[in-house]
């Protein structure tokens, strides 16, 4: 039978255990071209997460191995995304094999997302194949690694494949363990069509391409396929596998996994988790576990000069078409003009839309600051969502402000212990436990609120244990909170962009912080410029920029004519990133410089 050569299999690990190093190994060894020539060729636009050294998105690629039994087996290597902002797309792809590669540095040990990451595959029912990497390093401590696997994880890693991917040792064996560790397939091809989009991504010429594993029937060009969440319907015009290039073929069956294209427009219309089905022909129920995308963090994006606001309108269009999970409508500000209120799955992902606005479209955008979704509930029993601090009704209009709250999972080495409890406790944590998970190693279990992590959090944590801490998070509950607005005024006038809701036990610490801040990036004027952060109509901070003095300005106008011009055409340049608020000049990075904690 077909399926019994068949393996579908993902790579899980924590960043930077050597996911993708190990990946590119495997290609290697089945014949395929180096992944990272075929990244050069196919993905240059993703040249962002290379940077970054994370992987956001990489190919599923089918592999051709040969057994040391003889026989040749087809694996699928299945991507997922390496990031907290993307858990659902992680599980929609776990979901989609058998069985699942635990990659954990044997230099490190078990991390915050090793472990979040095997509940997932868990979750799934997937066999979980551990294995070591690094041990090339002379700090690898492969055996102390297997003993942490096997008491923190619970699962058998005794015979776990000792591999250093940056070498290529070890991954024959490992090759050979997923061969018979991780069960085949057992679909029913001749049952009614069910497959499982885990992935898709926009083809300038084919529109969406879909990935796809097949569960049960056949799928073909020329069928008529609905997906059975968003009930649309679309002709197939082409199947395929990659290997790792797209390679159409006449059908794909049930255990398979391949692409699928049917003339979409847009990623949305093929959310990953839906399932498809045949028109004509329907399952009974989709397969279990869609959601709709549900943005965390929103903010609001403008033009960094207003005449580009249709250049900032294509350019998002144009991100959404490939990026479910992004969200924006049209918003105005009294301050900034015409923009758009932008959803994200978190700030990660907040940054990376900016970035590529800025780097693929050369488009200057200024960020407002990113809120969560508060739950309002007014004195006359309604309800409503609010995701921008602006449209916070009146105080007296207001009965209850609800929070998000998250579930954090934050693993370190214990001499942190303190400083990280510190921070928690800053940061309205509320601690549910706490465990030794080896002698030097503990992980922290807090209820935050969300607000709280969005605010570089992730940053603190890391530069509090020099690196060492992970930190993985879910969202829980919604929770009744002490909320306020806080409003930030210029020369006497409310700048609506720089808003924020906080906590009323932190207002006066935030709004001093951002005062300061504004007092070191707004240049000074020939007025004094009173900075102020108000709660309605109370001021809790302030500062002033001092006017210039008289002599400052006087040095301006010395020196020969060619030196004033480029003072001139730098003052120019520097205008373009001014916005004016009143009489008040302020320059772009104020907006990102609010944002951060000291
Ligand atoms: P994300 O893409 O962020 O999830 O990271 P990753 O898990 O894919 O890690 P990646 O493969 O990018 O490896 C992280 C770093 O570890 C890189 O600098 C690799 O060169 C290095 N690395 C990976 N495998 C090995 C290994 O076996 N030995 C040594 N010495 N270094 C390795």
């Amino acid at each position: 039978h077909y399926q019994k050569n068949i393996r579908n299999f993902s790579i899980i690990a924590h960043i930077d255990h050597g996911k993708s190093t190990l990946a590119d190994r495997i290609l290697e060894k089945t014949g395929c071209v180096a992944k990272r020539d075929m990244k050069e060729q196919f993905l240059d636009n993703m040249d962002l997460e290379r940077e970054r050294g994370i992987t956001i998105k990489l190919q599923t690629s089918r592999l051709l191995y040969k057994a040391k039994d003889g026989q040749e087996y087809i694996f699928n290597l299945i991507d997922t995304p390496g990031h907290v902002d993307f858990t659902y797309e992680v599980s929609r792809s776990l979901a989609a094999c058998e069985g699942a590669v635990l990659v954990v540095d044997a230099t490190q040990g078990v991390e915050a997302q090793t472990l979040a990451n095997v509940y997932l595959a868990l979750d799934e029912d997937l066999e979980i194949l551990p294995c070591l990497n690094k041990i090339d390093l002379p700090s690898s401590r492969p055996d102390e690694v297997k003993q942490e696997i096997e008491d923190v994880i619970g699962i058998d890693a005794s015979e776990a494949p000792l591999v250093s991917a940056k070498e290529g040792t070890g991954v024959e064996d490992l090759l050979e363990k997923i061969v018979e560790v991780v069960p085949a397939p057992s679909g029913n091809p001749e049952g009614k069509l069910k497959a499982l989009i885990f992935d898709s991504y926009y083809d300038n010429y084919k529109g969406v391409v879909i990935y796809a594993r097949i569960f049960d029937g056949i799928v073909k060009a020329g069928d008529t396929i609905r997906l059975m969440n968003t009930g649309k319907k679309y002709e197939v015009t082409e199947v395929g596998t990659y290997s790792p290039g797209p390679v159409p073929c006449n059908e794909l069956k049930a255990g398979e996994v391949g692409y699928i294209c049917a003339s979409i427009k847009q990623v949305r219309d093929a959310r990953v988790g839906d399932t498809v089905t045949l028109d004509n022909d329907p399952a009974d129920a989709p397969l279990p576990g869609y959601k709709k995308a549900q943005s965390m963090v929103y903010c609001g994006i403008y033009p960094a000069e207003g005449e580009k606001y249709e250049n900032v309108k294509d350019a998002l269009e144009k991100l959404q078409v490939n990026d479910a999970a992004f969200n924006f409508e049209p918003e105005t500000s009294q301050a900034l003009g015409f923009g758009f209120r932008c959803g994200f799955l978190g700030l990660l992902h907040m940054e990376i839309i900016v970035e590529r606005l800025e780097r693929e479209f050369d488009l200057g955008v200024i960020t407002t600051s990113p809120s969560v979704i508060y739950k309002v509930i007014k004195n006359d029993g309604t309800e409503m969502m609010v995701q921008n601090p602006s449209n916070l009704p009146e105080p007296t209009l207001v009965k209850q402000i609800e929070e998000p709250i998250v579930k954090a999972d934050i693993m370190i080495p214990k001499e942190y212990v303190g400083n990280i409890m510190e921070l928690c406790q800053e940061r309205r944590g509320k601690m549910i436990h706490m465990e030794y998970i080896t002698e030097n190693r503990v992980q922290l279990h807090y209820e935050m609120p969300l607000n709280e992590v969005i605010y570089d959090f992730f940053d603190a944590l890391k530069s509090k244990t020099r690196g060492y801490g992970s930190l993985d998070y879910e969202f829980i509950r919604y929770e009744p909170s002490k909320l306020v607005k806080m409003d930030i005024l210029l020369n006497k006038e409310l700048v609506d962009a720089f808003s924020m809701i906080v906590h009323e036990s932190k207002a006066q610490a935030r709004g001093k912080f951002v005062c300061e801040k504004l007092k070191e990036v707004i240049p000074m004027h020939q007025f004094e410029v009173p900075i102020q952060a108000a709660i309605g109509q109370k001021v809790i901070a302030r500062t002033t920029v001092r006017a210039y003095r008289k002599d400052v300005i006087a040095k301006c106008y010395g020196g020969d004519i060619s030196r004033k011009k480029k003072l001139l055409e730098k003052q120019k340049e520097g205008k373009k990133r001014m916005r004016q608020f009143g009489k008040v000049e302020v320059p772009q990075e104020a907006f990102t410089a609010v944002l951060k904690y000291d």
